[in-house]
């Protein structure tokens, strides 16, 4: 274990009498709140939303089934695809005149997935995640570097806003432009930067790069989220920056940023602001929803959304439900990986980030890595590209850090895999969600 002289706790941790109301709540009140916002947001999206009214119908549910939280997993579950389907503004539930946002996310292919807000959703918005960046330890007066991208994308504008509700100066630097992000944070002097966990390590390069000692920057807490990490990365940043590293969880579809966060005194999952956003998990293959403590795919029903409520979301996101503990809400584990992101290499399903787990256990080796996953005859290749730490010159090295990584990956994984040392800096550096498969074999 490393260990790391952290930045004061005891300066960041929130008094009591900070918190919101649900944050402390009895589980008794909470359902409560849960059951009569789930009975509000069924019948809204009933009868304001064609797409809900259909689906309900086809599944032979109607609002007035639902009777307690139990009665919720009757209802029908709402895809990405569904909101590709009702392009661009057919999941709204209001006049395009009310709307006062739209977000859109990219989605690698086809039609974007368009979202949409209300003021009073982007009030809610703001609320969540000042509450998830004061978990993490912000304060008002603090200033806020806020690296994630501006634009369609939820991240940048979504943790200006919440920054800016609780109080703290924001600094909107959106993503790229590396250099200058190390000027800034030198000369601005920010308390907080929030960013993904990969540009992270594109800053930490670069600081390094001017010769600066990324541990005497003035940056105390770090709100790292939009892609999976792991707890190897938290420990990789913590000691090289000297900050708190926190994980933020959110995405498009629910709100943003800010559905899920972590607390800075107990780093041990995310809280889920399940006062406004509702969380089961399910098994992917059989749609049943599963009892807290296993693991499975995240479903979300959003309690409090005007604009575009949302019933039974998959998220494709693969975690567990954890009782409360920093705070009264339940917990989400750290996100291992998307279903989508499981490869399947010769029947052994495998997560990006179970190989980057494994990469701080050899000093050789950097944090900056890609898996190639290619098809010889019918056999899955999988490659793993990753850049030596610049201290890790020789071939010898190199050549030993890449066996011990491919025995890591058989001992523990199971799978051959075929391990190249590069160059540092050979792998392209993402400005926001960091790319980790490329995947070339054949479609079929
Ligand atoms: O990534 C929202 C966001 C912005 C969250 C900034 C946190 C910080 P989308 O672009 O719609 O929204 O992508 C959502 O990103 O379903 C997860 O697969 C992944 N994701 C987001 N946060 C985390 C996290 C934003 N903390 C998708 N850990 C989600 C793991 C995450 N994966």
């Amino acid at each position: 274990m490393l260990q790391i002289p952290l930045r004061k706790l005891s300066q960041l941790k929130p008094q009591p009498a900070d918190l919101d109301r649900y944050e402390t709540a009895s589980q008794d009140e909470l359902r409560a709140w849960q059951r009569e916002r789930l009975r509000w947001t069924l019948r809204r999206a009933f009868e304001k939303v064609p797409h809900y009214s259909a689906a309900f119908k086809a599944a032979g549910v109607h609002p007035d089934d639902f009777k307690d939280i139990g009665d919720l997993a009757k209802f029908p579950f709402t895809v990405k695809a569904d909101l590709r389907a009702n392009y661009p503004f057919g999941m709204f539930a209001v006049p395009e005149s009310e709307i006062a946002r739209i977000h859109a996310s990219s989605g690698t292919t086809g039609k974007p997935t368009v979202v949409g807000y209300t003021k009073g959703d982007i009030d809610v918005w703001s609320d969540v995640v000042a509450r998830s960046i004061r978990a993490a330890g912000a304060r008002p007066g603090m200033k806020v570097h806020v690296a994630y991208g501006y634009g369609l994308f939820t991240g940048g504008l979504g943790a200006h806003y919440g920054a800016e509700r609780l109080g703290c100066t924001v600094i909107p630097v959106s993503g790229g432009m590396t250099e200058r992000q190390v000027q800034l944070i030198n000369d601005f002097k920010p308390d907080i930067i929030m960013v993904t966990p990969s540009y992270m390590l594109a800053i930490l390069d670069e600081f390094r790069k001017q010769g600066l000692d990324p541990r005497k920057s003035s940056l105390r807490v770090g709100i790292f989220g939009a892609e999976p990490w792991t707890n190897a990365m938290r420990e990789e940043i913590e000691e090289a920056f000297d900050l708190h590293a926190v994980d933020i969880y959110g995405l498009s579809e629910v709100i943003g940023p800010g559905v899920a966060s972590e607390c800075v005194e107990t780093k041990d999952g995310l809280h889920i602001w399940e006062d406004h956003f509702y969380p089961e998990v399910i098994d992917p293959v059989t749609g049943k929803v599963l009892p807290d403590g296993e693991k499975g795919e995240l479903v979300f029903t959003s309690l409090t959304k005007e604009a575009m409520p949302i019933i039974r979301y998959r998220t494709r996101d693969l975690t567990r439900l954890l009782p409360g503990t920093a705070r009264a809400l339940r917990r989400m584990e750290k996100v291992t990986g998307r279903s989508d992101d499981m490869m399947i290499v010769r029947g052994v399903n495998v997560f990006p980030t179970q190989i980057e787990e494994k990469l701080l256990t050899i000093p050789a080796l950097s944090m900056h890595y890609q898996i190639v996953l290619t098809r010889e005859g019918r056999m899955d290749q999988m490659e793993i590209l990753i850049e030596a730490r610049p201290d890790a010159a020789a071939t010898e090295v190199r050549k030993a850090a890449a066996s011990r990584l491919e025995q890591a990956i058989k001992d523990t994984i199971g799978i051959t895999a075929k391990v190249s040392v590069l160059d540092p800096e050979s792998i392209e550096r993402s400005l926001g969600k960091a790319r980790r498969i490329v995947d070339r074999r054949p479609k079929e």
